[in-house]
């Protein structure tokens, strides 16, 4: 399972890309609004620190099948081949989709509920689908097992389409997900730091550092006794 960015801080996404083995960086409106920025600035930026090669994931705004298209040209030809637009999966959005891959773009099935909305967008050519984990769980369903739904249906029907399961708050969720084998998980830094924020962990590292100077002396590591 590839683990991949929610969020356009830049300052976060080096840190994360420092520590962590992250796969790229997912951005939706929201995400960008919240920057206050011009949104091209905000995504070049983005661009510049992950590399060409790196997938960027980026929304369009239109509401009609022009539109999106409209929005996606741009989006390309700002940020790059390596870009995955993403598409809302309605009913304009699929054919968005159809025409958008015969051009050879990549898409992004996004704002998935329900794993017939995922079977349609894999249909029309989607690479990714993105199910909106947590949103669907504070709906009283539970979003994990429509994640499982959509990646067997994937599965059973040879579509190349993976899931991209979104929207998560908490590490549970993501575990599962990963135990189940789908293809990506995108979380907030948030999320992704405290996937081993654990008391537990962190005592059992000063223990054994504590252990260890009491034998060889304070501030010594294995480099320097
Ligand atoms: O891009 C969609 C997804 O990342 C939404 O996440 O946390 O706003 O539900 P969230």
């Amino acid at each position: 399972m590839k683990l991949i960015i929610d969020d356009a801080h830049i300052e976060q996404i080096k840190e994360l890309y420092e520590y962590y083995p992250v796969d790229g960086v997912t951005t939706n409106p929201t995400i960008l609004a919240k920057s206050g920025r011009n949104p091209y600035e905000v995504l070049h930026e983005i661009r510049d620190f992950i590399g060409a090669d790196a997938e960027l994931h980026v929304q369009v705004i239109a509401r009609t099948a022009t539109g999106m298209i409209a929005d996606a040209h741009r989006i390309v030809k700002e940020l790059g081949d390596n870009t995955y637009v993403k598409i809302p999966s309605i009913q304009e959005g699929f054919k968005a989709m159809r025409i958008l891959k015969n051009e050879g773009i990549s898409i992004t099935a996004t704002a998935i509920y329900t794993p017939l909305q995922a079977f349609l967008a894999a249909k029309s050519g989607a690479s990714y689908a993105a199910p909106y984990i947590n949103r669907i769980d504070n709906m009283g369903y539970d979003g994990v097992e429509i994640a499982r739904h959509i990646h067997d249906i994937f599965k059973n029907n040879n579509f190349k389409a993976e899931v991209l399961a979104a929207s998560f708050k908490n590490s549970q969720q993501l575990l599962e997900l990963a135990e189940y084998g789908i293809g990506a998980s995108t979380a907030s830094p948030d999320v992704i730091f405290a996937l081993v924020k654990n008391e537990a962990i962190t005592s059992a590292i000063n223990q054994f550092i504590s252990d260890f100077e009491g034998l060889v002396g304070n501030g010594k590591t294995m480099a320097d006794c």
